[in-house]
């Protein structure tokens, strides 16, 4: 081992590509390898130590990921060649020195994965904004995950209009999100801001970025709506099959679904749609737009203050694999649709307020922990909560009546006032019924009227009688 590090100046001073991944090399690299004319080094997956080499005047791909090297990044890089750096998962420490803005090359940068801390690249000041030979002009695929980053969203990304990919979480990053996404970086299908401390709302543009299949902004402090307009996302609209083709480099980054880390390439990776909003602090009603993202794997919108209804059609998702809407405020029966879900393999509904029977279908049967998926819904009655719907209708009707009575009415006389007017719309055009029209809408109102006032005077008194 030794021998080869001795010799890896000398020896390899020629070679234009070292591949020696997935081996147990150890040791440090030399300090310097400037004169090195290697175009292509991968040394991923290895036990190298030390601090991360200055790199070769002319090299184009460089891979140390996975390794062990620490310290900081050198201060002065220069490889104006440099497309793709990778230096994941190694034990880097301090900024990441503005100079990587100088290497305009670029098309893919991963530094994931580390301890890097301080501000963001700030390659971008309002000064260079006419500038065109800038930073990340052509960057495909950005991963700065997993550090301790600071400050806001990049600014410097305006100018990466090729950006495909893009994971930032696990940071510290604050501030809003930008409005200038589509505008700028329309090509962006995949956009990881998780577990940072982002605020505002979402932004509305978001949604017409037309290639997002994967939007994660979990565990951040998003306040506001769920947009409608979520229902743009048309990447989203459309069910991925096998054959779809991505056309860019094999990429490999980490998801975490079902609370476990799995390594995915792009590859597999394309087949995911996923919107996961969970654990932030949105409000309001899921909009029934949501259901048009027929395309979705993954939806999670647990942890936030939603209510309402489920969406009567989330049924239509059938491509859902996970759906977590666990710990919010969700009232209402759950839709029986939710039994079309034929690829389901989690569901959580936990901790929210919903009532009446829990839906039977062969998918929902089949889940685990049945009764941990409804837990804390004290409304709920059916098999998996071991409330017999019949009992419990038994002893909750002296309340429920109570509840239930004058909505029945209500939902009565709507549908009468809908009646009505489909009535009115045909009188408008045949005159000669009017008159007898009205007459015959005053009867009835009165009627109805009358009917409510009697039952509702009844149930009153009924009440009354109850209580003590
Ligand atoms: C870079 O190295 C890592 C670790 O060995 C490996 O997992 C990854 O696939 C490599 N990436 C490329 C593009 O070669
Ligand atoms: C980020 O910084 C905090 C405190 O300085 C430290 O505890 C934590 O381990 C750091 N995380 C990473 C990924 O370096
Ligand atoms: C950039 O160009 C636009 C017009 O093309 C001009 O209005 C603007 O002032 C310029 N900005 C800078 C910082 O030079
Ligand atoms: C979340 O944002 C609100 C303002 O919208 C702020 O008052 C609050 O302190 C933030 N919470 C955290 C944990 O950053
Ligand atoms: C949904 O998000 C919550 C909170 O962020 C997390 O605890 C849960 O594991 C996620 N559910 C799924 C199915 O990934
Ligand atoms: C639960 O829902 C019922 C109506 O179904 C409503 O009256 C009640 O206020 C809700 N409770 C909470 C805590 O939201
Ligand atoms: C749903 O989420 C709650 C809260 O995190 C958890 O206690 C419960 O076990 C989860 N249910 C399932 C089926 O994973
Ligand atoms: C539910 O209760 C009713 C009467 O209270 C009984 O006839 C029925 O068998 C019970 N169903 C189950 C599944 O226990």
């Amino acid at each position: 081992m030794m021998l080869f590090l001795i010799g890896f100046g000398v020896t390899f001073s020629r070679a234009s590509i070292l591949q020696a991944s997935g081996n147990k090399l150890h040791g440090s690299l030399p300090a310097n390898l400037r004169h090195m004319s290697a175009g292509y080094i991968h040394l991923g997956s290895n036990k190298f130590t030390g601090q991360v080499p200055q790199f070769p005047i002319n090299i184009a791909r460089l891979n140390l990921s996975s390794n062990f090297l620490s310290g900081s990044l050198p201060s002065g890089l220069n490889a104006p060649l440099l497309e793709e750096l990778l230096l994941a998962n190694n034990q880097l420490t301090g900024t990441i020195p503005s100079s990587i803005c100088q290497l305009t090359s670029l098309l893919r940068l991963d530094l994931s994965g580390n301890h890097l801390e301080g501000d963001i690249m700030q390659c971008w000041k309002e000064s260079d904004a006419n500038s065109t030979n800038l930073f990340g002009w052509n960057m495909f695929s950005l991963a700065l995950n997993n550090n301790n980053l600071t400050g806001q969203f990049p600014k410097f990304l305006a100018r990466s209009s090729q950006l495909m990919f893009l994971d930032l979480s696990y940071n510290r990053l604050f501030g809003g999100l930008p409005e200038w996404l589509p505008e700028k970086i329309p090509q962006l299908r995949i956009l990881r801001v998780r577990s940072n401390m982002f605020s505002g709302h979402i932004p509305k543009s978001l949604t017409s970025l037309h290639r997002l299949h994967y939007l994660d902004i979990a565990h951040n402090n998003i306040s506001g709506s769920i947009p409608w307009s979520l229902s743009n996302l048309k990447a989203m609209k459309a069910v991925v099959s096998q054959d779809t083709n991505y056309n860019f480099y094999e990429d490999s980054i980490q998801i975490i679904m079902k609370d476990q880390k799995r390594d995915y390439t792009f590859a597999i990776y394309k087949l995911l749609v996923i919107l996961d909003l969970s654990s932030n602090r949105l409000a309001g009603q899921i909009p029934e737009e949501i259901t048009l993202l027929i395309g979705l794997t993954n939806l999670n919108l647990s942890n936030n203050q939603l209510t309402g209804a489920i969406p009567n059609q989330i049924g239509d998702l059938r491509q859902l694999d996970s759906l977590d809407l666990s710990f919010n405020g969700f009232s209402g029966a759950i839709p029986s649709s939710l039994s079309a879900l034929s690829y389901l393999s989690h569901l959580n509904l936990s901790y929210n307020n919903l009532s009446g029977v829990i839906p039977s279908g062969q998918q929902l049967q089949a889940l685990d922990n049945q009764r941990y998926i409804y837990i804390g819904n004290p409304g709920l009655c059916g098999d998996p909560v071991g409330r017999n719907c019949s009992t419990h209708d038994a002893e909750q009707s002296g309340l429920e009546d109570i509840d239930h009575m004058p909505s029945v009415y209500l939902a009565m006389s709507i549908g009468f006032v809908v009646g009505l007017w489909t009535v009115f719309c045909t009188m408008l055009m045949k005159r000669t019924w009017r008159e007898a029209f009205f007459q015959f809408v005053d009867m009835m109102y009165d009627m109805v009227y009358v009917q409510v006032a009697v039952r509702w005077a009844h149930m009153m008194e009924k009440t009354q009688d109850g209580a003590p």
